[in-house]
């Protein structure tokens, strides 16, 4: 038995602009998933989930699954719309764990059943990077039970390409920073992602900011992604382009410990992200309560409902406005580390 773990993340900036190349900056939190994996002696993948259901695939389904949706990725990337692979997920969450598995076991080219048991305190689909820090953990687990001995680059790097087959055309943020832990930079160069650790450069800690859970986003983030993607390019590149500079500002702002204008940064791109249309009337509400008391909030991830990243120097204060609001804090520090086989 192996058992593996990655954290959780969020966008403290940069969420959606980073698909069009512009920077971001990411966290990964102390929220982890947790995948365990033994070797079965039948030929049956079988998953318990976070949510305790239990599923259960001949392995031969699920990589035959696998090649299937890498050819359906190929056939919506030549159209550049992704909605048939989107809309397999939603006729199916089963799919997430089919895909994700039979990838793993189609690309290390295994045919024995595999037990896998997932425990998580990341919500799903809600901008904490559950799919990503489940790809990554299960890859990590499946990777050390087989005797593959695979690099974290090389996790992260097969991370992604389960990511596209679940969403799409993702950044690759999620799988990144879920994969190597810690503060980082990422942007997107000529289809590349450029990856750097800002654990040299921002050293002290963030303990003040509050992650807060306003619900479960109406749509997935491939359709977000794909409203965005939808919008007039004229309309869409400035606001794109403005987070951008947000990024730059916030990543300056860490360094120094300037709380004031990571305020103004958190705020400016939340404007941003509801006029690019992602955000929803609970995050509105909560943006415009913690703006009334002096403080900084924005959506993290994809947007549409999810997780909310909000910041104000009297933590307690902040933490009573959102309880008296109705929503649910999730208690997770910032800068955890990465992927790991647990000892
Ligand atoms: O909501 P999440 O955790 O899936 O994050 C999506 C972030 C986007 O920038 C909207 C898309 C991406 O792949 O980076």
């Amino acid at each position: 038995m192996v058992k593996a773990s990655a954290p959780g993340k969020v966008f403290l900036i940069g969420e959606h602009a980073v698909v069009y190349g512009e920077p971001a900056i990411l966290s990964a939190v102390g929220a982890r998933c947790f995948v365990e994996a033994e070797k079965s002696r039948d030929s049956n993948v079988s998953v318990k989930t976070s949510t305790d259901h239990n599923l259960e695939f001949s392995v031969e389904e699920c990589r035959e699954y696998a090649r299937r949706l890498k050819e359906m990725w190929e056939e919506c990337n030549k159209r550049t719309d992704f909605s048939e692979i989107i809309n397999e997920f939603k006729k199916d969450w089963r799919n997430y764990y089919r895909v994700g598995i039979g990838f793993i076991l189609e690309e290390f080219g295994i045919g024995e059943g595999v037990r896998i048991i997932i425990e998580s305190r990341i919500p799903i689909g809600s901008g904490m990077g559950f799919s990503a820090a489940f790809s990554v953990a299960s890859i990590k687990a499946l990777s050390e039970l087989f005797g593959k001995g695979l690099s974290q680059e090389e996790v992260n790097d097969l991370a992604y390409r389960i990511e596209k087959l679940n969403h799409g055309k993702p950044s690759g943020a999620d799988n990144s920073t879920c994969t190597f832990g810690g503060l980082l930079w990422f942007q997107r160069e000529e289809g590349k992602p450029v990856i750097n650790s800002l654990r040299e450069e921002i050293t002290h800690r963030f303990d003040d900011f509050v992650i807060v859970n306003t619900g479960s986003p109406e749509m997935t983030t491939g359709e977000l992604v794909q409203k965005v993607r939808n919008l007039r390019e004229d309309y869409r590149t400035p606001r794109v382009k403005r987070l951008g500079e947000l990024t730059l500002k916030m990543k300056k702002a860490l360094k120094e410990k300037d709380m004031e204008s990571v305020k103004e940064v958190l705020n400016e791109a939340q404007k941003n992200l509801t006029e690019l249309g992602v955000s929803n009337r609970n995050l509105d509400k909560i943006s415009e309560n913690v703006m009334g008391i002096g403080g900084g909030a924005k959506l993290c991830g994809a947007g549409g409902g999810g997780i909310m990243l909000c910041y104000h120097e009297d933590k307690e204060r902040l933490v009573k406005l959102i309880e008296s609001l109705g929503f649910e804090i999730i208690e997770a520090e910032l800068g955890s580390e990465g992927a790991r086989i647990e000892g």
